[in-house]
């Protein structure tokens, strides 16, 4: 969304961000999904640019693809050699940035975390300059990973993001300064809103209304400010029936059903039981096939909202 409003309101975090860089910090953006963590850690990047000479940047949200993606960046920067990743002694000679990735990829992609990071640190740590690596997602980090990173800061300066502080790798968190990304004020979200509505010349019957119904559904999120909008200028013009109509989960609690689509699972099962114990047989196979749609049925609806 950034590049239809810009960035906004995030000069404050983004310049407290390039601080933290400028010193040799590693840092951790902290805030839920959508916030616009990476977000800002991309506007901060792009403002220190200028004095960080050397950068890795990984976007995978898992460990493996992101120890992918570093070799393959390491070995594009001549920081990593082809020898020193284990591929075939044919490519020893050739300097990796003339390495066709296209040609090692799935033999890198075959090779183990452990065996990466064995190839990367090193590489790293002979580094003239101290390499700065921009990790888009350190949420989803386990125990055994987090060895791997810190080892790492030792001979990287590393900035992240993550919308949970998972206990399990604490260590990790203890050597990282936090910046927290907080929701954006109302004001914010209003001025947002205003300049969308512009970019994409909606027809909104009341704007006003439109415009607090996205502030309050949104709840200061990005992403749920730009979901609704986008969602919105699908339509020819917005009346007041549609704004009221209009729901986000950021600012709302859905009803769990969970509860009572349990209730009716063991009532289906239980039916077949009684059919069976009475000798009913009607009830017996109505129980049968109840329970078979049930189950059929709730596989869709779980799937459905686990997206
Ligand atoms: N301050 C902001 N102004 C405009 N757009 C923003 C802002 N913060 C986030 N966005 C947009 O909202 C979306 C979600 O932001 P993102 O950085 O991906 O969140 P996170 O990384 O915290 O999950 C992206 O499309 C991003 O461009
Ligand atoms: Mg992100």
């Amino acid at each position: 969304m950034d590049s239809i409003v810009g960035l906004i309101g995030r000069d404050d975090v983004v310049s407290d961000l390039v601080a933290e860089i400028r010193k040799g910090k590693h840092v951790i953006l902290t805030g839920p999904v959508g916030i616009g963590k990476s977000a800002v850690l991309r506007a901060a990047l792009d403002q220190a640019g200028d004095k960080l000479d050397l950068i890795i940047r990984l976007h995978d949200h898992q460990a493996k693809g992101q120890f992918v993606e570093m070799a393959k960046q390491m070995l594009a920067l001549e920081l990593l050699t082809a020898k020193e990743l284990e591929l075939p002694a044919a490519l020893y000679g050739i300097p990796g940035s003339e390495i066709d990735w296209g040609e090692i990829k799935n033999k890198v992609n075959r090779m183990s975390i452990r065996d990466l990071t064995h190839a990367v640190i090193p590489a790293l740590a002979n580094s003239d300059v101290k390499p700065m690596i921009a990790v888009d997602d350190l949420t989803s980090l386990t125990p055994t990973q987090m060895a791997f990173w810190l080892a790492i800061f030792e001979h990287a300066q590393v900035v992240g993001c993550a919308s949970e502080k998972k206990p399990r790798v604490k260590k990790l968190w203890w050597k990282m300064k936090e910046i927290h990304i907080k929701p954006l004020p109302a004001p914010v979200v209003r001025e947002m809103v205003k300049m969308y509505i512009t970019e994409k010349a909606m027809l909104i019957e009341s704007p006003d209304q439109f415009i607090s119904h996205v502030v309050k559904q949104s709840a200061g999120i990005p992403q749920a400010i730009f979901d609704m909008l986008e969602e919105s200028s699908k339509e020819k013009i917005i009346d007041k029936r549609k704004v009221r109509a209009m729901r986000h989960d950021a600012g709302v609690t859905y009803l769990d059903f969970t509860p009572m689509v349990m209730l009716l699972g063991a009532l289906i099962v239980s039916m077949r039981y009684i059919g069976m114990g009475t000798g009913d047989k009607t009830l017996y196979i109505m129980g049968g096939m109840g329970a078979a749609l049930f189950l059929t049925f709730k596989f869709f609806i779980f799937k459905g909202v686990g997206r």
